[in-house]
């Protein structure tokens, strides 16, 4: 660059971040500054001359630029933003020029141009200042068809003050398991092939910076906000800097075409430690991607039939389960699956989306006028994407499916190729017709098979079936499951409003899965039940005061069959519902701040009210602790000037072991925030396997 080469320069900034976007001339510009916000007067050509790195031996006689879309072309030493081929197969290698700029309103659009190649790039970033959120998208469009192998949102830096990454697997039953990467040199790949979001492949990924815990310290998140599947590059470059991109799984893009489009990228910045990070993502999700129908209206405590009698469906049982659950508190209930066509089993029917008369001689309007009566509302499942080769659907249209006839198969069953118009038109009218006929105002939708090879036209036929029903049923709620945990990201619950977060009832994993996931999502849109006495899926024996108050941390439900309960058991259930639902106003709009636990076995989280005048501690043993005594439990997140009365809600649930007099277990307490944060609750001990309530009012 000559000394007078224009910067241009751009930055979107809240109370707490700035973001500083800088380009030499026409080139594409770098995320040049990320972090706390800076003064309003800050030169920001300065601030991107400042920043120019130095060179060195052995290295080209300038460093190439990590730009939003880094260019191959420009020499750059790491994983491109994009790659293309034209419609010979040849590869096509942009060079991009500024062509224009719209800067308003916290929302960020560049486009830049490669004229000789006919592609228009462009990136727009929006932040809303609510929630310090940035969402990140790029399109690219050609005046020509081409084939499109990964294409970028912005690319973000990563920072270099920070030891490891965070991203996330996980399992059926066993969703958000956490992975530490180190940083080194290249790249960490997650390339997920499923075409779905996936249990294995949670597209986050938190950076914290060094010395930074759930409670202090700075840190990035980032969220890929799409369902087919995504990959993510992150790199650290031979000259240690670092990137971090995100788009597409691989083989996604099937076609040429001449418009490409990514999902929204969420990034966020917290000095407020992985927390920051966690209620940045809590709180955008619920203020401005979920869109609930009535969004007033308290989320209602569910009761889903599935672990209670499967596939066995009976008018009679499942009135008599009605009954009890209305009378423990549910309000709304969940008609799982075996109610269509031959579906006895997980083997057949799915796609004969028709009542069985065997088990529903009068239809389902009788079940539903008992729900009715019992003061519940009506839910259904539905697993519209798939069918089973054992299904009068598949035996007139084996041409529907995706993929290949021999493919194996995934619960016995196959994908529906959703994109073909016809299968469109078929799964809109046939849920049309249900929905129409019948006063549901709750689906649950399933998923519960990979596809055999991602495609990104899939995940956009489901968005467009949601996307239809929910303009022709506008009351109508969605929930996402995919063997539980296997759908949950921003862009289906831009369109559900629920997820399943899991198939396990078993409230120690739960209380693991639902703490980690709180990472990216709120209270409000994450189901949790109270399970069977002897979990269906992990075959172990829990209490009902564990079960309860593990549900009662998100949108609460029972899924066990109310027959099986003792009048103890009944009543605990009874009573933490109770609480929830006179709690539960305000537990809605509550962030979820994960306490730094300094026993292991102590997983432990904070529901602080928005108004931030009253919180409650969920504080569960996991397991026995290695030392004698509990450790203090360091709160977080309230004002350490402020006074809080503290309350052990379940203190008579302390066993005959804990001797001594500590004194939440007899009295309320009176402490200060800067106590609380600093020294910590001292709590009774207990049983592993249990867990402490304990309220917090402002004073
Ligand atoms: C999936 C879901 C379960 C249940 C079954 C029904 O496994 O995750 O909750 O709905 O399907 O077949």
């Amino acid at each position: 660059m000559t000394p007078d080469t224009k910067i241009r320069c751009w930055r979107l900034q809240d109370q707490t971040q700035s973001l500083v976007l800088a380009a030499d001339g026409d080139q594409l510009p770098e995320i040049v500054y990320w972090g706390p916000r800076l003064p309003d007067a800050s030169d920001l050509s300065m601030l991107a001359l400042a920043a120019r790195p130095d060179v060195t031996g052995g290295i080209l006689d300038a460093v190439p630029p990590l730009s939003i879309c880094p260019e191959a072309r420009r020499s750059f030493p790491g994983h491109p933003g994009l790659s293309l081929r034209d419609d010979t197969g040849a590869v096509l290698l942009p060079r991009f020029s500024f062509h224009d700029a719209k800067d308003a309103d916290n929302e960020l659009t560049l486009i830049y141009r490669d004229a000789d190649l006919g592609l228009d790039y462009q990136a727009i970033f929006t932040l809303t200042p609510s929630s310090g959120m940035i969402v990140a998208r790029a399109t690219l469009e050609s005046t020509r068809p081409i084939g499109v192998q990964w294409l970028a949102p912005p690319v973000f830096p990563a920072p270099q003050n920070s030891q490891e990454m965070i991203d996330f697997h996980g399992r059926w039953i066993g969703e958000f398991q956490v992975s530490r990467t180190p940083w080194a040199p290249g790249a960490r790949l997650r390339d997920n092939p499923t075409g779905r979001t996936g249990h294995e492949h949670f597209p986050g990924l938190i950076v914290p910076c060094n010395g930074a815990t759930n409670t202090q310290g700075q840190a990035y998140g980032f969220h890929y906000g799409w369902s087919g599947g995504h990959r993510m590059v992150a790199e650290e470059l031979p000259d240690g800097r670092r990137q971090i991109q995100w788009g597409h799984a691989s083989g996604s893009y099937r076609e040429a075409a001449t418009r490409f489009e990514t999902a929204p990228l969420y990034a966020v910045f917290s000095d407020a430690g992985i927390n920051g990070c966690a209620t940045a993502f809590q709180r955008h999700l619920r203020d401005s991607v979920l869109k609930l129908p009535t969004p007033d209206r308290s989320r209602p405590v569910h009761y889903n039939c599935w672990e209670a009698v499967y596939f066995d469906h009976d008018h009679d049982t499942l009135c008599d389960i009605a009954s009890r659950a209305a009378e423990l508190g549910a309000e709304r209930f969940v008609l799982d699956d075996g109610w269509f066509g031959q579906r006895n089993t997980d083997t057949t029917s799915l796609g004969d989306w028709t009542i069985n008369h065997e088990k529903y001689p009068g239809g389902l309007m009788p079940l539903i006028n008992h729900v009715h009566a019992c003061g519940m509302t009506f839910g259904i499942w539905v697993e519209p994407e798939m069918v089973n080769p054992d299904s009068d659907l598949y035996r007139t249209h084996p041409d529907w499916i995706l993929g290949d006839a021999d493919q194996l198969l995934g619960r016995q069953q196959l994908a529906l190729n959703v994109a073909l118009p016809e299968v469109q038109a078929y799964l809109y009218d046939h849920l049309a017709a249900l929905l129409s006929a019948h006063p549901i105002e709750y689906v649950k939708w399933d998923h519960n098979r990979v596809l055999p090879e991602p495609d990104h036209r899939q995940a956009m036929a489901v968005y467009a079936l949601i996307d239809r029903l929910r303009a022709n049923f506008p009351t109508v709620e969605f929930e996402s499951c995919a063997s539980g945990g296997g759908r949950i990201d921003f862009g289906i619950l831009s369109r559900t409003h629920r997820v399943w977060l899991s198939d396990s009832n078993d409230p120690l994993e739960r209380l693991r899965i639902q703490h980690e996931a709180a990472l990216f999502l709120p209270m409000v849109v994450t189901g949790s039940h109270v399970g069977p006495r002897i979990c269906h899926t992990s075959g172990r024996a829990t209490d009902i005061r564990l079960r309860a108050w593990v549900a009662a941390q998100r949108h609460m439900g029972f899924e066990m069959d109310p027959r099986e309960l003792t009048k103890d058991e009944a009543q605990v259930l009874r009573e933490v519902t109770t609480w929830w639902k006179a709690n539960r106003s305000w537990l809605q709009q509550a962030d979820i701040l994960r306490l730094d636990s300094d026993d292991p076995a102590m997983i432990a989280e904070l529901q602080r009210a928005a108004e931030a005048d009253r919180f409650v501690v969920f504080a569960g043993l996991s397991e026995s602790s290695t030392q004698i005594l509990p450790r203090p439990l360091r709160l977080c997140g309230l004002d350490p000037d402020a006074k809080y009365e503290i309350r052990l809600l379940n203190r008579d649930d302390a066993p005959a072991l804990s001797r001594g007099t500590p004194l939440l277990k007899t009295d309320a307490a009176t402490l200060s925030g800067q106590y609380l944060m600093h020294q910590g609750i001292t709590l009774p001990w207990t049983f592993p396997q249990s867990i402490w309530v304990i309220e917090g009012t402002r004073l």
